[in-house]
Formats: C-alpha cells, structure tokens, sequence
C-alpha cells in the first residue's frame, strides 16, 4: 500500500514523502542528481565496472528505484553485474518503472518493467490506480505504455511479457522509432533480483557477497532498524575485504558503529560540505578519511551506537535502549566536547 505524497525536486526527478514514516524518500535538490552524487560516485561503480568481469551490487532500501537506476546508467555494459534490491514496499517496486526520474534512457524503463514482471505481479487494480491517482508523476511514454498493455489485456491474460516482448510492443506501437534492435540488448548483461521485506530479516537469508552496497533508509533518528551495530554486521558477513558500503548519512552513531566493526570510514563531499559515508575494511578504498575531529567527535555520547542483536527490534524500542545507553554512559557530552574543541 503506498501513502505517500510526490513532489517535483530540482532537477525534475520526482520525489516521494512518506506520511506514515514522517521523512522524505529524496532530497529536494534533485532524486536522481542525489543518486549519483552521494551513492553512485563515491562508490566507484564506474570505474570499478570497466576493471572487473562481475560486480554485485546490494540496494538497501531500493524504493523507487533512483539508486538502482543509476547504477544501470554508470556500470560498464560488458561487466555482468548483479543487482539485489530490498524494500519493505512491493509497491514503489511496481512503480519504479512508470515515475518520472528525470531519466530519457526509455530502454532503461522497459528494462526495468520487465525484471519487476518477473519478479512481481502486476495485477490491473494497482495499474489503473497508478494511471488515475499519479498520471502527472508518470513518465509519459511509459504511461501511453501501460494504458496501451491494459486495453489490449495483456496485463491480464497471464502472458509472459520479457524483455524483447515489451520491447517490440512499445516500438512498435507507442515509439515510431523502428530501429531498436540493438538497445533490446543493451542491459543483458545486468541481473536484477527484488527482495520485498524487512531487509535484516531478509538480508540473512541471502547467500552472496557485494562489492557495493547502498544503504539508503530513513534517517537514523527518525527510523534507527537499518542503521545497528547489529544490522551493519550483518551486511559485514556479505562483504569483501574491499568491497564498500555508501551511504548519504553522516549520523555519528551510524559511523561509530562501522568503527567498532573494524571498517575504516570516509565521507563524501559535495560543494564542501560533508554529505555522506563511504566505509570499507580496506582502507585503499577510502578517498576522503574521516578527519581526527570526525573521529573525536565519535567518542562522545551522542555518537553511541543504536543496537538490535536479535535484529527484530521496533524503531521506538531501539531508540529507548540508545537513550539509555546514552542517560548511563561517562562518555564525553556533545557540550563539553564542543566547549573542549571551540
Ligand atoms: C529514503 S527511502 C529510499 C529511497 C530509494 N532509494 C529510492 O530511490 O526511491 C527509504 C526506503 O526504505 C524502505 N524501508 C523502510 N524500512 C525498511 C526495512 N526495515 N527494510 C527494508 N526497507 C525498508 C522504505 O519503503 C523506503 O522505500
């Protein structure tokens, strides 16, 4: 069930606002330019795609879909990459296809409808809600698309619509641009699979290991599950020695924790300012280190680590326990750490 609000950001991307969760999806300053900027950069993905023959990639937090989309954007197209995306919300997984990302790659779109079909159920009731409550928020070829597929039936004949399937009936229907064979093959090399669920519980039931993982959840101080000491050791066991998580918070518990699990951590600047982390057990992969101040200021009570061992806990639960951990710690106070350093 989707209760959220769209609004249009800066660079035209359509952002989502939860109202059940209090938070927004994306920055307002652009969806898709925050994708790259704090995720697909700092990740080295480009880079690291040109120089490997496989790459696995873990979206935490998949949403929409801004993270993944990027990454299908900046991975080398010879490198046989793996995607694995984990949203509690089948619905913005459904969606992901039709919104307006600020994105003109339409391949890339019907790429993407194709691996959500394998994996997901498109039933016409949610096609239809999507056409009537969020028409000005769709992409429009790909709104023409699924108006097309609804009144032929073929969402609802129980076909098998692959790649190539879509591919032929949007160009040959929506798109006048005949010449497609060759883009039908552009993203074979990508797999994406969908995981729905609460991803620590989800996350311990997958067998593999990433290079890159994007951790993109609620902020910690508004929804704390998937930003543990406990949860980050879960991601941990999926890792490489030089494999790197990324993240666009720079909350000094999320950090403190990567640090007391042994990973070295880095941040990620825009226009001068400290707008992310970047963490890895090999410390090559960090461009920009932590500074000695970061690290000092991980040392004081406010940079103690939520926790959840039996990674089941609810998001007020955690934050009581860190309140209390906090209320019974010696730990240096945020104000005299600031008295101390200004
Ligand atoms: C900040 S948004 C991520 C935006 C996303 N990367 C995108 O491009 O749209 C946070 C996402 O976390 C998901 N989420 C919240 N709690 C979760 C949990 N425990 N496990 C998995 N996903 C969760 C929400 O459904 C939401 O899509």
């Amino acid at each position: 069930m989707i209760v959220i609000d769209f609004y249009r950001t800066d660079d035209k991307s359509v952002g989502l606002y939860d109202n059940n969760a209090g938070d927004i999806y994306h920055s307002k300053s652009g969806a898709l330019k925050e994708a790259f900027e704090k995720f697909i950069n700092p990740s080295l993905l480009n880079t690291k795609s040109k120089n490997k023959d496989e790459i696995h990639i873990l979206d935490i937090c998949s949403g929409v879909g801004y993270n993944l989309k990027a990454a299908l954007l900046s991975t080398d197209k010879k490198c046989k990459t793996t995607i694995d995306c984990l949203d509690t919300n089948i619905g913005l997984i459904k969606l992901s296809p039709f919104i307006q990302d600020g994105i003109d790659d339409i391949d890339l779109k019907i790429y993407l409808l194709s691996e959500v079909i394998k994996e997901v159920n498109y039933d016409y009731s949610f096609l239809s809600k999507i056409l009537n409550s969020y028409a000005p928020f769709l992409c429009d070829d790909m709104r023409r698309f699924i108006e097309f597929l609804l009144t032929r039936g073929y969402l609802t004949k129980g076909l098998v619509l692959n790649r190539s399937f879509l591919h032929n009936i949007y160009y040959n229907y929506i798109s006048n641009n005949m010449n497609y064979t060759k883009k039908c093959n552009k993203y074979n090399n990508i797999n994406i699979r969908y995981f729905v669920g609460d991803a620590r519980q989800t996350l311990n039931k997958i067998n593999h290991i990433y290079d890159i993982v994007f951790l993109d959840a609620f902020s910690p101080q508004k929804d704390p599950v998937l930003w543990t000491v406990d949860f980050l050791s879960l991601i941990k066991t999926k890792l490489k020695n030089n494999s790197v998580i990324v993240s666009y918070s720079k909350s000094t518990p999320f950090r403190s924790a990567l640090v007391e699990l042994g990973f070295c951590a880095g941040k990620t600047i825009i226009d001068n300012k400290d707008m992310g982390t970047v963490a890895s057990l090999d410390n090559s992969q960090i461009s920009i280190p932590l500074s000695d101040y970061d690290y000092k200021l991980l040392s004081t009570r406010t940079a103690i680590p939520y926790k959840d061992i039996s990674l089941s806990l609810s998001a007020e639960q955690i934050i009581i326990n860190r309140n209390n951990d906090m209320a019974s710690s010696d730990r240096i106070s945020m104000t005299q750490f600031l008295k101390k350093y200004y």
